[in-house]
C-alpha cells in the first residue's frame, strides 16, 4: 500500500506534491520521492525514510514545475532504499511513474525488456513500468499506457509524466485506489482523498481497466479501447477523516481491509490451475525437508496467536511435533532447537525485540528460519533465512487485525506447501483446500458484511460489565485468545480466553448470572462437547454468545444469541471467526470512549524487553 500524487496547473508542483505525499504518509513511509517537469527535463528526487527526509533533500530548490508526480512508499518487492525509492524512470530519463500495487509477473517482464536492451536500476517490480511505456511510446501516451497494462499481472494504480508531453499526466488503476481531483483549472491525481481535500473536493474515482489523461484542459477517460464518463463525486470529509477512509478509526478501516489485504497475501502464490502453493521465495531442499523433525513457531501477542493455529493445522497436515512459545519465554528455557527444527518466527513489525533475541537463539542451535513479517526489510526479515511477507498494507492501529488475519493465510500456505513437497498430504485434500484459500477473501467480506451490526449491538451489554470470557477447543481455542486480548486491549475489559473443557476445573467459579462468554464452536467434531459446555454455562445464567457457521442451529438454539460465519472449510475457520471478535471488541470500546487506535500504555512495536 503507497501514497500517491500528480499535479498539473498553474501553481508550483513541488509544494504541492509534498503535502499531498504527507497527508497519506500513513500509506506507507519507508521511502518517498518526486519527479517533476522542468526547463523540459525530468527532476527526480528521492530519499529513503520519511517525507520529512525527502523535503530536507529537497530544500529550498522548489525550482518553477507546475506539473509532477509524487510517491511515499511502503516497501514490497525490493528493500527500503533511494534507488528503490519511486518516481522510476525508463533508460532515456523521458518517462517517470509512480505505482502502488503489486505486478506478479515483473521477472518475466524484466527479462523481456533486458533482453531488448534496457537497463535496470532498482530491484523493484514497479520499474518494469517506465521501461514498458518507453518501448510502447510513439508519441501517444494514452495508447502507451493501455499496451503497458495489458502486459501487467497483478494490481496497480500508476501514473505516469513525459518529457515529450509536456502538459499531459496519464494514468491506469487495477485493484488499488486512484481518483482525479477536478480543480479550477487544475487537477490531480491520488491515491485517496486525504491528498485533496485542501484543494478540492470533487472527485472521479477510476475504476478497474479505467486509463485517464490529464491536462489543464481537463480529464479524459478510456475504459476497453472506448472513450467513458464516470460520475462526480463530493467528498464532505475532512482530512482525518480521509485517511481513515471514512472510518471513525483506523481499526475499522483496517478490520474493513482485510478481504484486500487477504487477496494481496495470496496474489502470486498459488499454481495457476490452483493445483499447489508455489512460494518462491522458499528453496528447501528434499535432503533439507527430510531432515525436519520438529517446527517451533516463536511469537509475541496476536501474532503468537496466529502460531497457536498454526500448531493446530500443521501437526494435523503434516505429522510433525509443532511447539509455539511466546518470545519472552523462549528464551529462558534453553529450548530444545536444533539444526532439524524448522524454525518460524512471526512478527508484523519485524522489529519486536523479544521475537528477535528469539530468532538469534534459533539460529545460535543452528535453526533455518522462515520469518513471517508485514513490514519490507524489518530486522527480523532481514536476518530471517526466508521470509514471507503477509503485504497487509501499513496497519496503523495498536491492535493488530489485519496483520494477524493475513499472518493466518500464510501459515495455512506454510503449511500446504510443506506438505506438498513433504509428500505429507493427499493430492486431492491439498487442491480442495488450495482452492478455499482463494474463496476466503470474499469470505471474510462476507464475515464483516454479517457480523458488524450484530457485533454494535451486542457491544451495548458490555457498557458496564468488568469482564468477559472467551472459550472454546481445539483451533476454535486459539481464536479464542486472540478475541480475548482483542477486547483487553482497546476496552479494558478484563477478558480471560479458555479452553472450554478446561472450565469446569475451577474458572467457571466466576460464573454467574449475565457473565458474557462468548463460545466459538467452529469444529464439528467438538460440537457436541461444546454444546456441554455451554449448557453447563447456561445453567449458571451465563450470557453465551455463540460464534459458528451459519445454519448450525445445533449450537445457535444452545445459545443466549448467535454471530453466524458464512460457509468454509471448518479447517480455515480461524481465518473467519476471528472477525466478529474484533468488531466485537472494536464496538465494546467505542461504547466505553476508548482511545481505540492509541490504546493507553501500549505501543504499535514493543522494541524494548
Ligand atoms: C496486537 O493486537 C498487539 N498490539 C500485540 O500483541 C502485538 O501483536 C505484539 O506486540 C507482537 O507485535 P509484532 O507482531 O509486531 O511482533
Amino acid at each position: 500500500m503507497c501514497g500517491i500524487i500528480g499535479y498539473i496547473g498553474p501553481r508550483l508542483a513541488v509544494p504541492i506534491l509534498l503535502e499531498g505525499l504527507k497527508a497519506q504518509e500513513y500509506r506507507g513511509y519507508d521511502s518517498a520521492g518526486v519527479a517533476v517537469l522542468e526547463n523540459d527535463e525530468i527532476r527526480l528526487i528521492r530519499s529513503q525514510g520519511k517525507i520529512a527526509m525527502l523535503e530536507e533533500r529537497i530544500g529550498g530548490e522548489i525550482g518553477s514545475a507546475t506539473i509532477g508526480i509524487g510517491h511515499t512508499r511502503w516497501a514490497t518487492h525490493g528493500r527500503p532504499s533511494d534507488i528503490n525509492s519511486h518516481p522510476h524512470l525508463d533508460c532515456k530519463n523521458e518517462i517517470a511513474m509512480v505505482h502502488n500495487g503489486i505486478i506478479e509477473n515483473f521477472v518475466e517482464l524484466r527479462e523481456w525488456l533486458t533482453e531488448r536492451g534496457h537497463v535496470f536500476a532498482s530491484q523493484t517490480d514497479t520499474e518494469v513500468l517506465p521501461h514498458l511505456m518507453e518501448h510502447y511510446y510513439h508519441g501517444d501516451l494514452v495508447e502507451a499506457m493501455t499496451q503497458t497494462v495489458e502486459r501487467l499481472h497483478g494490481s496497480y494504480a500508476t501514473v505516469a509524466l513525459c518529457k515529450h508531453e509536456p502538459r499531459k499526466l496519464v494514468a491506469a488503476r487495477r485493484d488499488n485506489p486512484l481518483i482525479i481531483g477536478l480543480g479550477e483549472g487544475e487537477y490531480f491525481f491520488a491515491s485517496d482523498m486525504a491528498a485533496l481535500i485542501q484543494y478540492t473536493r470533487d472527485v472521479l474515482i477510476l475504476q478497474n481497466g479505467d486509463i485517464a489523461l490529464i491536462t489543464e484542459e481537463g480529464v479524459t477517460l478510456y475504459n476497453d479501447g472506448k472513450q467513458i464518463e464516470r460520475e462526480v463525486h463530493h467528498i464532505d470529509w475532512d482530512r482525518t477523516a480521509a485517511q481513515k477512509g471514512g472510518y471513525e478509526h483506523f481499526m475499522l478501516k483496517e478490520i474493513n481491509e482485510q478481504p484486500w489485504a487477504l487477496g494481496q497475501t495470496l496474489k502470486g502464490r498459488i499454481s495457476g490451475d490452483a493445483s499447489a502453493v508455489d512460494l518462491k521465495e522458499l528453496d528447501f531442499s528434499p535432503e533439507y525437508l527430510k531432515s525436519i523433525q520438529k517446527i517451533a513457531i516463536v511469537a509475541c501477542g496476536t501474532a503468537y496467536h496466529a502460531g497457536l493455529v498454526g500448531k493446530n493445522i500443521m501437526e494435523k497436515m503434516l505429522r510433525l511435533p509443532v511447539e509455539v512459545d511466546v518470545a519472552s519465554e523462549f528464551q529462558t528455557r534453553d529450548p530444545l532447537v536444533d539444526r532439524h527444527t524448522l524454525s518460524i518466527i512471526i512478527s508484523q513489525s519485524g522489529e519486536t525485540l523479544d521475537t528477535l533475541i528469539a530468532l538469534r537463539e534459533c539460529r545460535k542451535r543452528g535453526s533455518k528460519i522462515v520469518a513471517i513479517c508485514n513490514v519490507v526489510d524489518s530486522t527480523i526479515a532481514r536476518e530471517a533465512d526466508y521470509v514471507l511477507y503477509t503485504w497487509a498494507g501499513p496497519e496503523i492501529a495498536v491492535a493488530s487485525t489485519k496483520a494477524y488475519i493475513t499472518q493466518l493465510m500464510v501459515i495455512y500456505m506454510l503449511t500446504f506447501y510443506l506438505a506438498q513437497h513433504m509428500g505429507k498430504a493427499d493430492h486431492a485434500e491439498l487442491r480442495s483446500l488450495i482452492s478455499q484459500l482463494y474463496r476466503v477473501p470474499e469470505a471474510a467480506q462476507l464475515a464483516i458484511d454479517m457480523n458488524d451490526a450484530r457485533a454494535q449491538e451486542l457491544s451495548q451489554r458490555m457498557k458496564d460489565q468488568s469482564s468477559a470470557f472467551f472459550i472454546g477447543r481445539g483451533m476454535d481455542h486459539c481464536v479464542a485468545l486472540e478475541g480475548a486480548l482483542k477486547l483487553k486491549e482497546i476496552s479494558y475489559i478484563h477478558a480471560e480466553a479458555y479452553a472450554a473443557g478446561e472450565l469446569k476445573h475451577g474458572t467457571i467459579a466466576l460464573i454467574e448470572k449475565d457473565v458474557v462468554v462468548l463460545a466459538l464452536t467452529t469444529q464439528s467434531a467438538l460440537q457436541a462437547k461444546m454444546i456441554s459446555n455451554i449448557q453447563e454455562l447456561q445453567s449458571r445464567d451465563a450470557f453465551v454468545i455463540g460464534v459458528t457457521m451459519e445454519g448450525n442451529e445445533a449450537v445457535s438454539k444452545v445459545c443466549d444469541t448467535t454471530l453466524f460465519l458464512p460457509q468454509i472449510d471448518e479447517r480455515l475457520a480461524p481465518i473467519l471467526s476471528v472477525i466478529p471478535m474484533q468488531l466485537f471488541a472494536y464496538y465494546c470500546a467505542v461504547v466505553k470512549d476508548c482511545n481505540v487506535d492509541q490504546p493507553r500504555n501500549l505501543a504499535k512495536s514493543v522494541t524494548v524487553l
